[in-house]
């Protein structure tokens, strides 16, 4: 409003001094044609009256002279007409001819003179015309016209001209005003975007409103400065949202692109009968980036291990995902077969995750596999070269399979942040030590800046191991390990989940869950049920999970035909001969106790190996009384936090194996040694008998704790201690780092030792 009134105040004054002027000149202008019209008027007047006047005057009758000016004087704006006889000197004339007009006054006018004449019924215009006959002068006519109605009309203009500027001025000042506050609000607008931040998501030559770049350039980074000053060190007073990520991105690290690379895909396009599915893959390490990646946007490399996947890629072998709604994309990575199967199932599947899972099952190396491994991780490194736009990229690399790789990449781009993070367990020395190519992996998690494990029991293995089989400098207080070039910080980051999980998750009401899922398996509405979901693989204590139901059955059997067990194993690594073995065993196991405690048409365990997309998990893990998970030994195992979450009813019992890093964090579910059948039948007993209160209590404390440790969390640490490393090294690349030492000319001629 104010803004409007600073518009329109001047421009209405501007408006006033314009009608001042222009109204008199239109009303002179106008007068002006009026007594122009009127003396054209009077002229063809005179000529008319020409000739019967001659008649008239030659008749000698002043009566018809008289009647015929008063007939012709009717008209509307004919005043009075008159005639000065000249041989008579008399004057014939209409009764209202001024009396002031005497044929002595008419006398001094030439033929064809006007002027105006005031009286009491206003203006009057006088002309006068001669009237001749054969060359004789018979006298003068006058002729009297009304001037009022120029007057009238005059008035009239005056007002249209005032109430037309008026209109004219208000459009103006309209059109204006609102152009104005249009570019006004463009200008507040950008503003405030720079101020909220938004504008420092991309350079300031992007910023809307070209005048705003320069002051963009200097707003953006005044503001960085601030925030990075003034950014609360305690991480536990920052809400953890994808927000937080993406102001970390725009304000800690400069609004740069992060790349993530791992051998999963989070999205994997199957070629079915019907057309293309996409599917979205049983891993953790999915779970847990997905929607970090939704929020960061940037690049995921990973291997294209979908039938379908080189069919939608563009000729860089990009998609973007997620299909509905696009937010990052996926740069593929192709294997050959041979590729696949010495990289993929047999050194990192065969080798690595038995040898760092003591799951009992005996690793396998094979100099093939290993060549392989090196030759995919090359691959996977070119990629990244590829997909890096700057020469000090921000990399997050994922996992076992690519464990050489960050030596790979800092060799070529030795600026780069890389992260690494190892999703599994880390053994201890002796454990490690069996790997023919163990310093080489070693070495090539060493090209990290920042090493990430779920536990500090891992990270200490981890250490230990170095300690032990290299020849390197390991600071055990700040945990950071020198070898060759640049330093490695080893730390924890629990991993976790997205907090709040999504609408597509936990939309359908828990009841709805509970009766829709017994009906489908023929169960009655009061049944109990208890969930397993896991890949199908040996280091997830499926076995042990069946055998614990087994005894529970055994040792309460009134529990028979009330209470079943839905396994959803997802088929997972099926090349490999131990998953294939572990299969056959799952499957008999599932057969055997079915086979003893069938009763009429109830089974006790529901074993499901197949693939289950992430919803209808979770309709599972609404719709159950419990949840175990049994693993023999996991890096964290998101299985367990995903069941919390679902259950926003404060409903359900988590039991869950000490040998997964999600133990530490959860001590408020059933914590159980899945080796021990009894102790895991007595927490299945437990559970099955547990309070709603109990339940309720245990599961709050659970949730608050996954709220508080979400995935963004996780993320957000990584990203943080990423972009303090990097503040470092910017400084000492500015000041060449200060050498402690006298300089030589000072040294000479003293006498104390000098230390650098
Ligand atoms: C574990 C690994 C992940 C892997 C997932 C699924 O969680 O840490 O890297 O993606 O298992 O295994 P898969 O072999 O199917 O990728």
């Amino acid at each position: 409003m104010r803004l409007s009134l600073r518009f329109l105040i001047p421009l209405a004054l501007v408006l006033a001094a314009f009608a001042y002027a222009a109204v008199p000149l239109v009303d002179n202008l106008i007068v002006k044609w009026f007594v122009r019209d009127l003396e054209i008027r009077s002229v063809l007047i005179a000529n008319t009256l020409q000739e019967p006047l001659q008649d008239l005057l030659r008749a000698g009758s002043r009566a018809k002279t008289v009647n015929y000016f008063t007939r012709i004087a009717q008209d509307e704006r004919l005043f009075a007409i008159g005639f000065c006889d000249q041989q008579r000197n008399a004057m014939i004339a209409v009764k209202s001819f001024p009396s002031d007009l005497a044929c002595a006054e008419i006398e001094k006018h030439a033929s064809g003179s006007t002027w105006v004449l005031p009286s009491e019924k206003g203006l009057l215009q006088v002309s006068v015309r001669t009237i001749e006959a054969e060359g004789t002068l018979l006298g003068r006519l006058v002729l009297v016209h009304d001037m009022s109605f120029v007057q009238r009309r005059s008035e009239e203009t005056k007002r249209y001209v005032f109430y037309f500027v008026i209109v004219l001025g208000a459009l103006v000042s309209l059109v204006t005003v609102v152009v104005a506050q249009l570019s006004w609000r463009g200008w507040v607008q950008g503003m405030r975007a720079l101020l909220r931040g938004e504008g420092l998501v991309r350079p300031a030559e992007k910023v809307n409103v070209p005048e705003l770049r320069p002051i963009a350039r200097d707003v953006q980074a005044l503001i960085r400065d601030l925030e990075t000053e003034y950014r609360p060190k305690d991480e536990g007073q920052i809400t953890w949202s994808p927000d937080t990520l993406r102001s970390i991105l725009r304000e800690d690290l400069r609004g740069e692109d992060v790349l993530v690379v791992s051998n999963r895909e989070p999205y994997i396009h199957v070629r079915k009968q019907d057309g293309i599915e996409v599917q979205r893959p049983a891993s953790g390490l999915v779970t847990a980036l997905e929607p970090v990646m939704r929020a960061c946007s940037g690049t995921w490399i990973a291997h294209g291990s979908g039938s379908a996947d080189k069919e939608v890629v563009d000729k860089s072998d990009r998609v973007s995902v997620p299909p509905e709604k696009p937010a990052y994309r996926i740069r593929r990575v192709w294997l050959t077969a041979e590729q696949e199967a010495g990289y993929y199932y047999g050194f990192a599947n065969e080798g690595l995750w038995p040898l760092c899972h003591i799951a009992h099952v005996r690793p396998t190396f094979r100099t093939a596999d290993w060549k392989h491994y090196l030759e995919v991780n090359q691959k996977f490194s070119r990629a990244i070269l590829d997909e890096a736009k700057t020469d000090d990229p921000i990399l997050l690399v994922q996992d076992y399979h690519l464990a050489l790789l960050p030596r790979m990449v800092r060799e070529q781009l030795p600026k780069a942040t890389i992260i690494t993070f190892w999703h599994i367990p880390w053994p201890n020395p002796e454990a490690f030590a069996i790997c023919p190519w163990r310093a080489e992996l070693l070495d090539g998690m060493l090209g990290s800046s920042i090493l990430g494990f779920h536990t500090q029991f891992h990270c200490n293995n981890f250490c230990d191991t170095v300690d032990r089989l290299l020849e390197a400098r390991v600071d055990r207080e700040s945990l950071t390990i020198s070898y060759g070039g640049k330093p490695t910080t080893v730390k924890r980051y629990p991993i976790s989940i997205e907090w709040p999980p999504s609408r597509e998750m936990v939309g359908k009401p828990v009841d709805q869950c509970r009766t829709e899922l017994r009906r489908r398996h023929n169960l009655p509405a009061d049944h109990f049920l208890g969930v397993g979901v896991d890949r199908l693989d040996y280091t997830k204590g499926i076995l042990e999970r069946l055998r614990a139901v087994e005894r529970l059955l055994e040792l309460e059997p009134e529990r028979v035909g009330r209470f079943t067990f839905v396994q959803i194993a997802a088929p997972s690594r099926s090349s490999i001969e131990q998953y294939q073995q572990f299969e056959v065993q799952v499957r008999a196991l599932a057969t055997q106790i079915n086979n003893r405690f069938a009763r009429g048409g109830y089974l006790p365990i529901i074993l499901k190996i197949e693939h289950h997309e992430p919803a209808q998990v979770y309709e599972y893990y609404r719709a159950a009384d419990l949840c175990f998970v049994s693993s023999l030994h996991d890096g964290m195992n998101l299985v367990a936090k995903e069941f919390i979450a679902s259950r926003d009813d404060e409903r359900g019992v988590l039991i869950l194996s000490q040998f997964t890093g999600a133990s530490r964090e959860l001590p408020e579910s059933l914590v159980v040694n899945p080796y021990d059948i009894d102790e895991c039948a007595a927490a299945l007993h437990v559970a099955l008998n547990m309070s709603p209160p109990e339940q309720r209590h245990r599961m709050r404390i659970m949730r608050g704790l996954i709220r508080e440790f979400n995935v963004y969390r996780w993320a957000g640490r990584m990203l943080l201690d990423a972009a303090s490393m990097r503040r470092r090294g910017s400084i000492s690349a500015r000041t060449g780092g200060v050498v402690l030492s006298w300089p030589k000319d000072l040294r000479e001629g003293r006498d104390f030792p000098v230390q650098r």
